[in-house]
């Protein structure tokens, strides 16, 4: 399956590396975000002639992008099996806003309750402070998440708990996270639940499963850059009811059916939920990324990616020196091609450099907006804390902790590991060309005298009038 390549931009890009020629660049850092596929630039592209503002024009330009953007509902829809009588699709920037929309819509009692876990990342914890009280479920050893703990958790604050925010995957460890049989305790306690699935869509099929289903997932989000269509949209799927019983949370052009000089009556969801003129562009543009993935088959996808997987995390373990985060049994399934690790004795932003500068392959390293998760993997106490805590607050990061992340999407291929481990064998060893400085401000790395510059590769601001 290793021909996913060629369907994804930027796969010949050469870039320089210090002390030798070009090489072809290797990006290992889908966890972040990932190019789009040569199949979406092509489809909104084509778009671009036809497109309008939705429901607000006569014109044809308007009906068109009208339809398409409720069919690209339709189609995000599909991919999670929601079914769009009792769920509405909303359309977001990105995961992050479409968590922070839900806290804000969701009505909470001084005493409620939300459970989320120690593994979040930043954006399905930080909203939900101050929103509720809110509980962490904990992490075991290996870094997964504690489902006696879960239990208990919810057995304490039955009654109180409204809500369970889990991420489907992590952004660190890769480790994928029971969500049906997370549901079905929540359900059982009175409770919704939200899955953050920005890291777990791109690589494995989701269903949220019918209402009747005690295992159904009442609230999902993610986001298209992670779905290999970066074009600034999100998605927030829930209960119809709900989001049509509540005030939305932005107001503006398109949530109002009626409007007086004292009275408003908002329209329904998700019209109700999208304030402004939407991102239609964005909307197709995750649309045909999704309906691409669905025809080359979630399932090969999944295949492909956990051969990869597999070979990566093996190779790894033989390396000497290496220490790799979270559970590296050999049930690949359930995890993902998030791999994060550290090299003894070296500062991650170090090995992140050397990686970069050397060898032309992106990842990325840190703590990648989940602190409490990697501080605990990394088993850093209290002391400790308090020690980076000071430093980091008076702007220097040169000694903060964190990991080198590699992180798997699915036109990587064999041959692109093979680039990281030999990479990481003469890393290990010692061996590498730059003398490295280190920018306290921030953490990072570069060797002396480096001069790449982004011109060489991108040029923008001076654009010109085309000849015809
Ligand atoms: N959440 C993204 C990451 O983990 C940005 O890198």
């Amino acid at each position: 399956m290793d021909c996913f390549n060629s369907m994804v931009a930027g796969q010949d890009l050469e870039v320089p590396i210090i002390n030798s020629k070009h090489i072809r660049y290797v990006n290992l850092d889908n966890a972040a975000s990932t190019p789009p596929f040569k199949i979406v630039l092509d489809k909104i592209n084509e778009f671009s002639g036809v497109y309008s503002n939705v429901h607000r024009g006569s014109g044809l330009k308007s009906y068109i992008s009208t339809n398409v953007y409720q069919k690209a509902r339709e189609i995000v829809a599909s991919f999670v099996g929601a079914d769009l009588n009792d769920k509405a699709v909303i359309f977001a920037k990105n995961t992050t806003e479409a968590i922070n929309r839900l806290s804000n819509i969701f009505c909470f009692k001084d005493d409620d309750v939300v459970i989320a876990s120690q593994m979040e990342h930043h954006s399905n914890d930080l909203p939900w402070r101050k929103k509720a009280v809110i509980k962490y479920v904990n992490i075991t050893g290996n870094g997964e998440l504690d489902i006696e703990h879960f239990n208990n958790l919810v057995n304490k604050h039955k009654g109180d708990l409204k809500l369970v925010t889990i991420t489907g995957a992590s952004n660190v460890t890769g480790y994928i996270n029971p969500i049906h049989e997370i549901a079905k305790i929540t359900h059982n306690a009175g409770a919704k639940l939200l899955v953050d699935a920005s890291q777990l869509i791109p690589h494995r099929e989701i269903n949220i499963k019918s209402v009747n289903d005690i295992e159904h997932i009442d609230f999902i989000v993610f986001t298209a850059h992670k779905l290999y269509a970066p074009f600034g949209v999100g998605v927030l799927i829930g209960p119809r009811d709900f989001f049509n019983a509540a005030e939305p949370d932005h107001t503006g052009g398109g949530t109002a059916k009626i409007v007086t000089l004292d009275n408003v009556y908002w329209g329904d969801t998700p019209e109700r939920n999208e304030a402004g003129t939407p991102n239609v562009i964005g909307a197709v543009a995750l649309a045909t990324a999704i309906s691409f993935m669905q025809r080359l088959g979630m399932r090969n996808i999944e295949k492909h990616e956990v051969k990869l997987t597999q070979y990566l995390i093996n190779c790894l373990k033989r390396l000497k020196n290496i220490k790799i985060y979270g559970e590296t049994g050999d049930d690949y399934y359930k995890r993902l091609g998030v791999v994060s690790f550290n090299i003894e004795n070296m500062p991650h932003g170090l090995v992140a450099a050397i990686l970069s500068y050397e060898y032309g392959i992106g990842v990325r390293s840190g703590c990648f907006c989940a602190h409490p998760y990697v501080l605990k993997l990394l088993n850093i106490d209290k002391i400790g804390f308090e020690k980076y805590k000071n430093q980091v607050l008076n702007r220097d990061k040169s000694q903060v902790p964190g990991m080198v992340r590699v992180s798997l999407g699915l036109y990587n291929t064999i041959a692109d590991i093979d680039r990281l481990l030999n990479a990481l064998d003469n890393i290990v060893e010692g061996n590498y060309f730059g003398t490295y400085m280190l920018n306290r401000k921030d953490g990072s790395y570069a060797p002396k005298n480096c001069d790449f510059n982004e011109c060489d590769f991108f040029t923008f601001g001076n654009e010109t009038v085309r000849e015809k």
